[in-house]
């Protein structure tokens, strides 16, 4: 079944994730809504990929509409890859999330770090199209650095850039993000599903 209609629903009530899907399948012609606030499946999964698949399945088969979602978070390497997919949880806001990290690593010398993104599209019965997921690596930094992007962007550092993920502009984080990657695989991958098949 093709769907004849460009159009997605986005799992995810974080507003800045939405931003960003939104800026990249914007301009690649898809039209986008956002999951209704009160429809929020348990992020139960060991793993991103896990969560993915759990929001994007629940979402679709309750709204009976195309889905996409994003589970994502940041693994730091001395930290046994801590917050991974509590990344959400780690604090009461931005803010506490990013002190509890700075925190943690105040006699760590290892800081690097990556960013993980798993992506999940499910059609309209809930059943799993695709799946993808992007890796961004680098490091996390003493305090803060820039104003852009949200969650833990301050301090997260890209040393081939000079700049943290709050410097970025958002076509360069959706250039060199986590984020970015996992939309690129996931558009070569669905143009390789739907190509030959027709509208
Ligand atoms: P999720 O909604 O469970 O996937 O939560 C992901 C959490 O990971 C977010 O609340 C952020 O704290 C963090 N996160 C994911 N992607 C990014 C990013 O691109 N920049 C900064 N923080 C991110």
């Amino acid at each position: 079944m093709y769907p004849n209609h460009k159009r997605l629903v986005l799992a995810s009530g974080n507003p800045g994730k939405l931003k960003e899907l939104q800026n990249y399948l914007g301009p690649t012609g898809w039209r986008v809504e956002a999951k209704p606030t009160n429809l929020e499946p348990e992020e139960t999964g060991a793993t991103f990929a896990e969560n993915a698949r759990i929001k994007a399945q629940a979402v679709a088969a309750f709204l009976g509409k195309l889905t996409l979602a994003d589970d994502s978070g940041l693994e730091v390497r001395s930290l046994e890859s801590r917050p991974g997919v509590h990344s959400a949880r780690y604090g009461p806001n931005d803010q506490g999330r990013i002190n509890r990290l700075l925190a943690e690593l105040e006699n760590q010398t290892d800081r690097s770090a990556r960013f993980v993104c798993a992506l999940c599209i499910a059609g309209p019965d809930g059943s799993i199209w695709l799946e993808t997921e992007g890796i961004c690596e680098g490091e996390i930094l003493t305090g803060p650095r820039g104003t852009g992007g949200f969650g833990y962007d301050p301090v997260f550092y890209l040393s081939e850039l000079d700049k943290t993920f709050a410097q970025l502009s958002p076509q360069e984080k959706l250039q060199y993000s986590h984020r970015g990657k996992a939309l690129s695989a996931l558009k070569e991958q669905w143009e390789l599903l739907f190509r030959s098949t027709p509208e």
